[in-house]
């Protein structure tokens, strides 16, 4: 079974051959980091923009990489929720065309889905079910894998996602956008004990997440010790951020595999590429005997590889849709019922 599959819902515009689920055969992302920097953060506008310069060339690289051609696909997997509308809207309309022209079946793919599927890429011997934590800038779920194309979410964020923080801090800390990845590095050279960081619990449900204190108590500590004209260790703020936000999403994962009987755990979304994330994951996991499944750091971020798998998955199930396909800016995990299934 061949699958091309094309993402576009925040920065990326992606496309990726996969060949019987997991056989990825060619990876293309153009990512737009660069220009987004210079304002902080992803302009929405610029973003569709880049989408539509850069979509018919990712597409055709992605093909020529794969040594395939449109007529070898069984089908154009594409995501259609959750992202910015307007990044959205040009990989849908895109794939809806391609698949009207060249005759191919179309088929809709939620994106945490996506993240999910990036670890039967990695780890094909991985089957449902499992428990699942998905981190990324845009999304902080606890999800039940009940099956390749059903999920049940257990936890959620109720305010920032753990990417958010993650980038929201370092940006107090004076670190370019995306800034987790620059926390990563500063946290290499930390004490992770320098600093006290609230960990804030939910209440109404235990496997909820809540960022935005952690966050806050972050800004409000750098412009205390600015006001007060005391230096901070960045390095140690750092560590202490990220040592804060792995044990949070940790501590919440374990708690709910062990209480709904789980023993196989998977980590997907941009912020599984966190070294303390993967740390504490993996130590945890060891001692409770659990087996832990996490892509490897060149899948962990936004990808159409894997958007390719879980489409191939969602095609093989009967999930399919037309030209009314349209895209979505929220849309749950759970109400992920796409047109025509
Ligand atoms: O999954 P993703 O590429 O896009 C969304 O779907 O949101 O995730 C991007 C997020 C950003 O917040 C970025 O800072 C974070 O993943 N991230 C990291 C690391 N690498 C990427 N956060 C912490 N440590 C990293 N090493
Ligand atoms: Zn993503």
């Amino acid at each position: 079974m061949l699958i091309l599959g094309i993402e576009s819902s925040c920065d990326e515009t992606a496309a990726s051959v996969v060949k019987d689920h997991t056989q990825v055969l060619s990876n293309v992302i153009s990512s737009q980091v660069e220009e987004h920097k210079l304002y902080g953060g992803v302009v929405p506008e610029i973003a569709s923009r880049r989408h539509c310069e850069n979509i018919l060339p990712v597409v055709q690289k992605a093909l020529a990489d794969a040594a395939v051609t449109l007529n070898d696909l069984d089908a154009i997997a594409v995501t259609y929720a959750p992202g910015l509308i307007g990044a959205l809207l040009v990989g849908v309309n895109f794939a809806k065309g391609l698949a009207i022209a060249a005759g191919k079946s179309l088929v809709p793919v939620h994106h945490i889905s996506g993240h999910i599927a990036a670890n039967y890429i990695a780890h094909p011997e991985l089957k449902p079910p499992y428990l699942c934590l998905v981190v990324s800038g845009g999304h902080s779920h606890i999800v039940e894998v009940l099956s390749y194309t059903q999920f049940r979410v257990v936890g959620r964020t109720r305010d920032d996602a753990a990417g958010e923080c993650f980038d929201k801090c370092a940006r107090a800390m004076g670190f370019p956008y995306p800034g987790g990845v620059h926390i990563d590095q500063a946290a290499q050279n930390g004490d992770k004990t320098a600093f006290a960081l609230p960990k804030p619990k939910v209440a109404g449900n235990e496997y909820d997440f809540s960022f935005s204190g952690l966050k806050t108590a972050v800004i409000n500590l750098i412009h205390n010790s600015k006001q007060k004209s005391v230096d901070i260790n960045y390095n140690d703020l750092a560590a202490c951020v990220q040592n804060t936000i792995s044990e949070i999403v940790t501590e919440h994962t374990m708690n709910a595999a062990i209480a709904l009987g789980y023993d196989k755990i998977a980590v997907a979304g941009g912020v599984s590429a966190n070294s303390g994330v993967r740390k504490a994951m993996a130590d945890m996991c060891a001692k409770k005997g659990f087996s832990l499944y996490i892509p490897p750091l060149s899948l962990c971020g936004d990808n159409a590889a894997m958007i390719a798998c879980a489409g191939s998955y969602n095609f093989e199930s009967g999930i399919r849709a037309g030209a009314e396909l349209n895209a979505y800016a929220t849309m749950s995990l759970e109400e992920n019922i796409p047109p025509n299934a």
